[in-house]
Order: structure tokens, then C-alpha cells, then sequence
């Protein structure tokens, strides 16, 4: 090998190691591209520095500089194409291909809020809109507007979050009825989906915030017959045509009469039969309209009062309310469609 075929070859490894590099797939890892340029190099390499010892020696300074500019060049090569890969995977969205995959989250509903979501969308075809009230709550509106006597147990400190001597997180929506009816003139039809608080415990069949659903109807010439009628139609529509629901007597201070809605779990054909609660329900108490200024000789009205979590627990048997306000995503992501 003469200087100028040495000095020939020199450029022409530089230019093949240049090439090679730059149709790499993108991502290539970097030991398979040093890998790569090894198998197109090393030969070559080797070949130019034995030729160092056979040229003549006036030539041997020029080969050299040559040989060393070369390999100056290969190392460079190789640490341009290190930076790339790394500046390719600190971009924002950028991917390194040779990281294992990963699951890829989906948001969904929780089971509650379907529930939630579910109801409204039956009471809406039913004549109901959406109302809303504050969490923080006067002690009249979620007490005394409502009837409750001045000494009623719910009222004590031990039930009830106090923020202030007469503020509190509400512990029900049925202030939002009070507050509805002093926004909006009859005929009203309301459904009131909120977050209530109670001080207690967290354990299997309380949680110390929840949801509640609360519906108000009230208009001239309202009957029991309107919230019998109403509310068994919304339980065909919600669990089927043939599941049965009956009315019991209950007691709330802001309805008279007062009455609980059970609907049948299990066989439907007698045996096994047992029936759940699912809402407080009647009449608005007389007082409750006086509070928010109407003539309660003139209007009439029924309400209820229900639990979402408590009807997601019985339709996808779940046996502790503390599954549904966890936020355990491998609890959660059962109910995702
Ligand atoms: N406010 C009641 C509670 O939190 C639920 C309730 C019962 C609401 C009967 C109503 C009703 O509107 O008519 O326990």
C-alpha cells in the first residue's frame, strides 16, 4: 500500500462508518450499532495499522495523522450517535423502543357515579331537572327549615361535622329542598345528587362522606298517589319490570306522612326472597314549604332520599361500603365497560 492509497482508504472507512450509522433503524440500541460498525470496521482498521509499519518511512508521519484523524472520527461517530438517542428519549413523548411496554391506564366511572348517572337520566325523562346546595350548610337549612325539633339527637355534635357554631357540613341534601324552593316558584321537580357528612366511622356499612340522591316534587294538588306512582315507576324503568317493590312506614321530621321503598333481592319466586331498603320517601311536611315562604294550604309535595353507594353495593353485591370509596383502581377497574 502506497501513502495515497492508505490515505484513499482512511476516507473512505470514515465515509462507510458515517453511512452506516445514519441507516440505522431509529432506536437501534447502542451496543448493536457499535456492534454494526465493528463488522464494517475492524478489519479495515487493523489492515491501515500494519500498512503504518510497511510504508516508506518519509511517508509514515503523513499515514499517521491520517490514521490518527480516522479513528478520532470513528469515536465520534459513535458518541454522535449515544447523544441522539438520548436526546431522542428525554423529549416529551419521546419512546425508548427497547423499554418493555406498559399497561396504558384507562378513566372510567365509578360504579357510584353510574348509578348516580343512571337514576338522573330516568327521573329527567320523568319531568325532573338537577338542582345543587352547598356542602358547608347553615344549621337552619339542614336542621330547623326542615323541622327537625330543637333537640333532635341528629343535631348533636357527635353526628354532625360543625365548621362553625351554626355552619356544618350538611349531613343529608333535603336542605337543597328548602333552598330550591325558595329559588324556584311551583310547579317544581327536582332531582339533587350531592355529597353528605357524618361523623362516623369508616367501617363496613359507614363512610363519613357519601353520596345522596334527593328528588322534590311540589305543585297544587300533589297526592301520596303521585310519589306511589312515581317512584314505582322509577324502580320498573331501574331494575326491570319484575323485580317487586313495596312501601313501609317510616318517620322523617320533614315528611308526613313518612314511608321507605324496598325492592326484592334474590329469588323472585318467594323463597330466598329479601327486600332492601333503598330510600326514605314522603309527603313534605307542611313546615318544610312554610320555611321557604309558601302557602302550604295552596301547595303539597312528596320527596325522597336515597344512597347511591348503598344501591351499587346491592346491584354488584358488594358487602362493604369502603370498597367503593377506596379508590383501589384494582377494585375499580371490575366495573369499567
Ligand atoms: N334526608 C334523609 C336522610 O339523610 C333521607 C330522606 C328521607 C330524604 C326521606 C327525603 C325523604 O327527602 O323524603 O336520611
Amino acid at each position: 500500500m502506497d501513502l495515497n492509497e492508505f490515505l484513499r482508504r482512511a476516507d473512505a472507512l470514515e465515509a462507510s462508518a458515517r453511512t452506516l450509522v445514519a441507516s440505522l433503524q431509529p432506536g437501534t440500541r447502542l451496543d448493536d450499532a457499535k456492534g454494526r460498525l465493528n463488522a464494517v470496521a475492524a478489519e479495515e482498521v487493523a489492515a491501515l495499522r500494519a500498512a503504518l509499519r510497511t510504508l516508506p518511512p518519509e511517508d509514515r508521519p503523513a499515514a499517521g495523522q491520517a490514521f490518527n484523524r480516522l479513528s478520532q472520527a470513528l469515536t465520534r461517530v459513535v458518541e454522535n450517535y449515544a447523544a441522539s438517542l438520548r436526546s431522542a428519549n428525554s423529549g416529551v413523548g419521546a419512546t425508548d423502543l427497547s423499554m418493555p411496554a406498559r399497561t396504558q391506564w384507562r378513566g372510567a366511572r365509578h360504579p357510584v357515579t353510574m348509578v348516580i348517572d343512571e337514576i338522573a337520566g330516568i327521573f329527567r325523562e320523568l319531568g325532573f331537572t338537577i338542582a345543587l346546595g352547598p356542602e358547608a350548610e347553615t344549621a337552619w337549612y339542614n336542621f330547623g327549615a326542615l323541622n327537625f325539633p330543637p333537640d333532635h339527637p341528629a343535631m348533636e355534635l357527635h353526628d354532625t361535622l360543625y365548621l362553625r357554631d351554626d355552619v356544618l357540613l350538611r349531613t343529608h341534601t333535603s336542605p337543597v329542598q328548602v333552598r330550591t324552593l325558595q329559588s324556584y316558584r311551583p310547579p317544581v321537580r327536582v332531582l339533587i345528587p350531592g355529597n353528605v357528612y357524618r361523623r362516623d366511622f369508616f367501617d363496613a356499612t359507614h363512610a363519613p362522606a357519601f353520596a345522596q340522591l334527593e328528588g322534590l316534587a311540589v305543585d297544587e294538588g300533589i297526592s301520596f298517589v303521585d310519589l306511589k306512582a312515581t317512584l314505582a315507576e322509577f324502580a320498573r324503568r331501574f331494575y326491570g319490570g319484575t323485580r317487586r317493590v313495596r312501601f313501609g312506614p317510616s318517620y322523617f321530621p320533614f315528611t308526613e306522612p313518612s314511608a321507605q321503598m324496598d325492592v326484592g333481592v334474590g329469588l323472585q319466586d318467594g323463597r330466598g326472597l329479601r327486600w332492601v331498603e333503598i330510600m326514605g320517601c314522603g309527603l313534605v311536611h307542611p313546615a318544610v314549604l312554610e320555611s321557604a315562604g309558601l302557602d302550604s294550604e295552596r301547595y303539597t309535595g312528596w320527596a325522597f332520599g336515597m344512597g347511591p353507594a348503598r344501591i351499587a353495593m346491592s346491584r354488584h353485591d358488594i358487602n362493604d361500603i369502603r370498597l367503593l370509596y377506596d379508590s383501589d383502581v384494582r377494585f375499580l377497574e371490575q366495573f369499567t365497560s
